[in-house]
């Protein structure tokens, strides 16, 4: 029902709001022409309506995002329309901050219908960069596909929005005000969320890890993890004050590209590599869903770390003592975590991109851990992977084991062997020419198997295809898959996060039993000819790729 003292206000649609990946992205500058966000928001609630929940007055609806550029206003536009929907009640995070994982524990705990989210994740922030809106459901993780679709064709037809006047709520003081039938509560982001980490990770133990003088550094790169960092690795593990870098939310991440890779925490990989050196460097991202962990001198790949944390886990971590019910990963990541899973006779599933695939398994009980090369990694604890969980998991194995990052990472690579692995991301493409090359590409994949490739053979070709074994909904075109018979993998997609033009990932892996190869070494020849099939010289214009992760 739409609140009595609503306003109807007429609006026009506009024809560019898809979800991508993992929600709206776009520049800030579409963000803020008339009624852009309101259409939006009104068609996520215009959805929801159409799929069953007719009335909101008794919804709750949690609502934050990362801080970036335009956040606050568009949290004050948000409260009306969703007031003006006639929700019972809606939670913003005070300061209008809610890191994205927080976001699902909230709606998770307080068993919320949904909750939005500002944020354009690791994209930067600014009124020249970029700014993004997602909705979260019930089950605290992104909205499926089918959702998102039903969005977008309501934002094509929609003429008119609910909206209620009130003055706008102060968000900086926790407290509650009622407006036509809503209540409006501003609440501490950070409770809900370390109270879900408390029950998984044994704080006391460890905090001795820091009184044995271990020694971290967390680069928060102006993001929201800084706040939750400094409360829970700080204040709760008793780290040293300062452990925290660039830990102030920033609203344009002080101009960073807000992404924990090597590339843009550069400043971190020089600390890790400096004589005096700590012994751990952790990342997040700006709206905290994504980390980087370095040891000294040693960069932990993302497939590397997910296996690691898995291999560890039912031992070092309390939450995950009763073992791992399955584990999954992202086509393109590395199957490191395959080798752990089947030493240990656990189940492993191969998702596509994008972390909603992993809520399915999850919400039916056939995963605990997963993570994506992204630098994704989390756990059945909420529906959205977790930047801040991945470093207080390596800081549980640590102190259990007592061994340094190294220890465990080449202790790992002895048992279970090495994927030497890395991606390779070419943006700003022409995007009808990034189309037709792997269009034609496909086209030519059945014939593929047989020929020789890298020095190896293909034995397998295909344009991966993922049936969800839960509901059965199938997802096509989510990734040319190139397989030697040496088990290297050369794929290559398009991402559907990019905000301009087209971006080819193009991903590489070689399994060998030996640890210790210069990577640039081992992946040169798959690199080389992948080239070629992926026209990326003579169609795409480019010799190098932006960038290596
Ligand atoms: C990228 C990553 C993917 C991740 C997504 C959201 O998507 O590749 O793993 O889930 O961002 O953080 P892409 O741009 O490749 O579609
Ligand atoms: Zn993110």
């Amino acid at each position: 029902m739409i609140h009595a003292a609503s306003r109807t206000i007429d609006t026009k649609p506009y024809s560019d709001q898809r979800p991508g990946t993992s929600g709206l992205r776009k520049k800030t500058r579409i963000f803020l022409q008339p009624n852009y966000i309101e259409n939006f928001v009104q068609s996520v609630f215009d959805t929801l309506r159409e799929t069953g929940i007719q009335d909101f007055s008794r919804e709750m609806l949690v609502l934050g995002g990362d801080g970036r550029f335009y956040n606050r206003a568009a949290i004050q536009i948000i409260l009306k329309i969703a007031a003006g929907n006639g929700f019972e009640q809606i939670l913003v995070g005070r300061g209008g901050l809610v890191s994205t994982p927080a976001m699902s524990a909230i709606i998770r705990r307080r068993s919320a219908l949904g909750g939005i989210l500002l944020t354009a994740s690791h994209n930067p922030g600014g009124i020249e960069a970029d700014f993004g809106i997602k909705y979260n459901i019930q089950n605290g993780g992104p909205a499926p596909e089918s959702f998102t679709e039903r969005i977008f064709a309501k934002s094509r037809e929609i003429n008119r929005f609910y909206s209620l006047d009130f003055p706008d709520i102060d968000i900086d003081r926790e407290g509650s005000v009622s407006v036509g039938g809503s209540q409006i509560s501003v609440i501490n982001p950070l409770e809900d969320y370390i109270s879900v980490m408390s029950r998984i990770f044994d704080f006391n133990n460890m905090s001795e890890l820091f009184q044995r003088g271990f020694r971290l550094v967390f680069d928060a790169m102006h993001g929201i993890t800084g706040i939750y960092a400094r409360e829970i690795i700080e204040k709760k593990l008793g780290a040293s004050p300062g452990t925290v870098i660039r830990g102030n939310a920033l609203v344009d991440f002080g101009g960073l590209h807000p992404d924990p890779n090597q590339v843009h925490a550069a400043n971190l990989v020089r600390m890790m590599s400096s004589s005096s050196a700590p012994d751990m460097g952790a990342a997040c991202d700006g709206d905290g869903d994504r980390n980087m962990i370095l040891g000294r001198n040693l960069f932990v790949s993302p497939g590397d770390s997910l296996a690691i944390i898995a291999q560890h886990a039912s031992e070092c971590i309390p939450g995950y003592g009763a073992g791992l019910a399955g584990v999954a990963r992202s086509m393109p990541t590395s199957t490191a975590i395959d080798r752990v899973a089947a030493e240990s006779g656990t189940p492993c599933y191969e998702t596509p991109t994008g972390w909603k695939f992993f809520g399915n398994l999850m919400d039916d009980g056939r995963c605990t851990i997963c993570g994506e090369e992204s630098f994704g990694t989390g756990s059945d604890h909420i529906r959205e992977k977790d930047g801040v969980w991945a470093v207080l998991s390596w800081l549980a194995i640590l102190a259990a084991r007592r061994r340094s990052i190294e220890e465990l990472v080449k202790g790992h690579w002895q048992a279970y062997g090495r994927s030497y692995f890395q991606r390779h991301d070419y943006e700003g493409l022409e995007s009808r020419a990034a189309n037709e090359v792997i269009d034609e590409l496909r086209a030519k994949l059945s014939s593929l198997p047989g020929s020789v490739l890298a020095g190896g053979k293909i034995i397998a070709a295909d344009d991966f295809q993922y049936t969800d074994p839960v509901d059965g909904s199938v997802s096509s075109q989510q990734g040319i898959r190139i397989i030697l018979n040496d088990g290297s993998r050369i794929i290559g997609r398009l991402s559907g996060t990019g905000t301009v033009g087209a971006t080819l990932r193009m991903y590489y892996e070689r399994v060998l039993n030996r640890g210790d190869e210069p990577i640039q070494k081992m992946l040169k020849p798959l690199i080389e000819s992948s080239c070629e099939y992926f026209q990326i010289r003579s169609r795409l214009n480019r010799e190098q790729p932006t960038v290596i992760t």
